[in-house]
């Protein structure tokens, strides 16, 4: 799935204009110039809603609040009981933030969402079609003459965000009140509650398939992992111990931190296995803030709780962290490791008053998991060779079906999320399923509802980006088909992304080099011929985790390539109105054998599914990607062949083997097309030059 860098997206759908071009009718959207306004049945009544917190508001002094779309551990899917700029706009889009004063109330979101917006909100809300928080900041000056009035929840704003904040207002010397205890929070009936249902460590898949009588806990099978906690633990320590500056803790504040330590899993937030979790590791003590109440004795026994040795976990109330986190701040000599990038300002605010604090982008958790080790990378690998299979089987039905005129996006979704189900170990799918045909595919984070989806048929382009949850891996792949004969420039249009995707997975490249000065070979065969895309290359994805799995990519804020890292590679090109391409794939870094050098890396691709052939102009490429066009098949064909066998999938496999034919007698015609064309465009440069 794409991620989107702000900066670039922001300039490129300025430059491309709106991109929503799904026009509602008249009746779908409020009309609040109409007396008395017209709100669709889609839209939420707020008033009440406003009426509660503009009440807890003036008896805190409150003159504008701040509410942010994300949740505490700043996750990129929200639990509804974190939803609470949806609860107070009624609009559930996943960016955002929205402001209360006295007498105005305002949302801020991007052009992806401003259709939805005007569906969802009643006329108690202006939106502000801009997403910047210079604008957010610029409004607060006009509105706010309280020079101290405006507040927030320090849980729900990012470090780097707050700054922004902070830069921005205080020019007009205007300061953020902080107030750690949330004003929707005290006005929400019926805010859903925490989870009650047990964490998990990872099973014991021997265990599960003997007896599913067996607990699976407490037993760490070294098939699905390698490094116990409390390995995990030791490694942490010895990079504390090893820094020069000497930190005595590390506090883990994004949910997957927490999780990979102790490899367990919870089911809080929609599509990633995580639950909600602090950590505090020093050198002699381990805080793990959780539900205690969602603690089985079975998993006190494996986290060996109940003692308070260095390699005991203390489990302490998940809503204590900031008062434990002060409480140790008062011990003499600490000092706090903590990566920015995931840290909410309501415990750096903490750590900094007491200058306390050691900063890197990232914590060591984070950056220690990015590597694989050896089991990880074998069962990451796994996973990718069974979602294959899924996905092979929605593009031969489709292929099938399409053209009786029957199926939609939907179907389509949903069939694929099915197919991934039958699958072993599945645990769902990791994101909403993007199924999108003709223009919808041109729309960024698109994905179908029963208003939008479209037929699927023989005359439209089809997109579809999906991934799957498995106990072993997290997988993520898009293919980009058409059923019926493709325009020549939309062959040309998804070579040229095929290209880009192949030249990044075949470069050669030192150990440590960093992801963005990679990014734009992904984007070199477009450019040549004026064509772009507006979201970033790839991101990391993990073995039951997330699906964008930070900080392993090809953005400037991405940590250098090592062995063992895997990332999407996803290039793109989108035609407004018209289309949508992108192809991606999940790689795997690993050591390249090369003339002179030592310490190489390149890319190898785990994602096994061939590409449309239809779509793919032979003669725009070079021999090196036909090369390694025909290298893949043949891997597709080694690694999926015996898994569909085993699978009794003989219609699947005769599928792929006919999708997977050597391109070698095209590579023969390629090269002399391509050597006709550098003819004419040297005779058109001298031409040129003559006249
Ligand atoms: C709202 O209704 C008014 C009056 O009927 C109309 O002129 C206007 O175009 C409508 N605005 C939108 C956004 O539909
Ligand atoms: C919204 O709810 C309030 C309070 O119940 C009610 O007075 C008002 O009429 C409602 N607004 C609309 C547009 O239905
Ligand atoms: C609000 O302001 C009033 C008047 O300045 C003050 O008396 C009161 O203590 C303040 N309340 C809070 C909660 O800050
Ligand atoms: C550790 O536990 C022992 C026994 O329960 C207790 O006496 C001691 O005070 C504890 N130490 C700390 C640092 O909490
Ligand atoms: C799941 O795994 C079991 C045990 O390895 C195997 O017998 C079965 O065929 C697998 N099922 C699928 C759908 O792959
Ligand atoms: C979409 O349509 C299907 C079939 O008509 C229906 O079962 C489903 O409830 C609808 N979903 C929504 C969100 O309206």
């Amino acid at each position: 799935m794409p991620c989107f860098n702000w900066l670039l997206v922001a300039t490129l759908l300025a430059l491309a204009g709106s991109w929503n071009v799904v026009h509602a009718d008249d009746k779908s959207e409020r009309n609040c110039s109409t007396i008395p306004p017209y709100l669709p049945p889609t839209a939420v009544n707020t008033t009440l809603r406003l009426q509660a917190l503009r009440e807890t508001m003036r008896s805190l002094n409150v003159s504008a609040y701040i509410i942010p779309g994300t949740d505490a551990h700043l996750s990129e899917y929200i639990a509804q009981r974190d939803a609470r700029m949806a609860y107070m706009t009624g609009f559930t889009g996943s960016a955002g933030t929205a402001v209360v004063t006295r007498n105005k109330a305002v949302l801020w979101t991007d052009s992806r969402y401003w259709v939805q917006a005007e569906r969802q909100m009643d006329c108690n809300w202006e939106l502000k079609r801009d997403v910047s928080i210079s604008s957010i900041t610029a409004w607060l000056i006009q509105e706010v003459t309280d020079p101290d009035g405006i507040a927030f929840d320090p849980f729900l704003l990012s470090i780097g965000t707050y700054e922004s904040y902070r830069y921005n207002l205080s020019p007009a010397n205007m300061v953020l009140k902080s107030l750690p205890d949330n004003m929707v929070d005290k006005i929400w009936i019926d805010r859903p509650p925490v989870p009650s249902d047990k964490l998990i460590c990872l099973p014991d898949r021997i265990v599960d398939s003997l007896s599913s009588k067996i607990s699976p806990f407490c037993h760490l099978r070294r098939h699905l992992v390698e490094r116990s906690w409390r390995i995990k633990v030791e490694q942490i320590r010895s990079q504390m111990r090893d820094n020069p500056y000497k930190p005595t803790a590390v506090l883990l504040s994004a949910l997957d931190e927490t999780a990979w330590l102790f490899n367990m899993r919870g089911n809080d937030i929609p599509y990633n296995p995580f639950f909600y979790s602090y950590t505090l590791l020093t050198l002699d003590e381990i805080w793990l803030f959780v539900h205690i109440d969602r603690v089985t004795e079975e998993m006190k026994v494996y986290l060996n709780a109940g003692c308070n040795q260095t390699d005991c976990v203390q489990l302490i109330e998940y809503n204590q962290v900031r008062t434990m986190l002060k409480d140790y701040l008062t011990r003499p000599g600490v000092k706090v490791w903590i990566g920015t990038e995931y840290t909410n300002y309501a415990l750096y605010e903490l750590i900094i008053s007491e200058e306390k604090s050691l900063t890197s982008d990232y914590s060591p958790v984070l950056t220690s998991k990015a590597v694989k080790d050896e089991t990880e990378q074998r069962i990451l690998r796994d996973a990718h060779v069974r979602d294959a299979v899924a996905v092979i089987q929605l593009l031969m039905w489709l292929e099938r079906v399409v053209p009786e005129g029957k199926e939609t996006e939907m179907t389509a979704a949903q069939f694929v999320n099915e197919c991934r189900r039958k699958q072993n170990d599945s645990r769902g799918p990791s994101f909403e399923t993007i199924s999108a045909s003709g223009p919808n595919a041109a729309l960024a984070h698109y994905s179908p509802s029963n208003e939008t989806s479209r037929k699927l048929t023989v005359t439209e382009m089809y997109l579809v980006d999906s991934g799957g949850q498995y106990l072993d891996g997290t997988t993520d792949i898009t293919r980009t088909v058409h059923w019926g004969t493709p325009t020549d420039m939309q062959k040309e249009a998804f070579t040229r992304v095929l290209m880009g995707n192949i030249e990044i997975s075949r470069t050669i490249f030192p150990s440590g080099t960093r992801g963005v000065y990679m990014e734009m070979l992904g984007r070199r065969a477009l450019w040549e011929v004026g064509l772009n895309y507006g979201h970033g290359t790839g991101h990391g994805v993990g073995n039951y985790f997330g699906v964008h799995e930070w900080p392993v990519g090809f953005q400037s804020n991405n940590i250098p390539f090592r062995e063992g890292m895997f990332t999407s590679i996803e290039p793109g090109y989108y035609k407004e109105n018209d289309f949508g391409i992108r192809i991606e794939d999940v790689v795997v870094t690993v050591p390249a054998h090369n003339k002179y050098g030592n310490n190489y890396l390149t890319f190898e691709t785990v994602s096994l599914v061939p590409y449309d052939k239809k779509l793919i102009d032979t003669s725009l490429m070079s021999p090196e990607q036909l090369q390694w066009l025909d290298t893949y098949y043949l891997t597709i064909r080694k690694l999926l062949g015996p898994e569909l066998d085993r699978q009794g999938l003989t219609e699947e496999k005769e599928w792929m083997l006919k999708h997977t034919e050597p391109f070698q007698r095209s590579t023969a015609a390629g090269a002399v097309s391509s050597f006709s064309l550098t003819l004419t465009a040297l005779a058109t440069a001298l031409i040129h030059n003559l006249l």
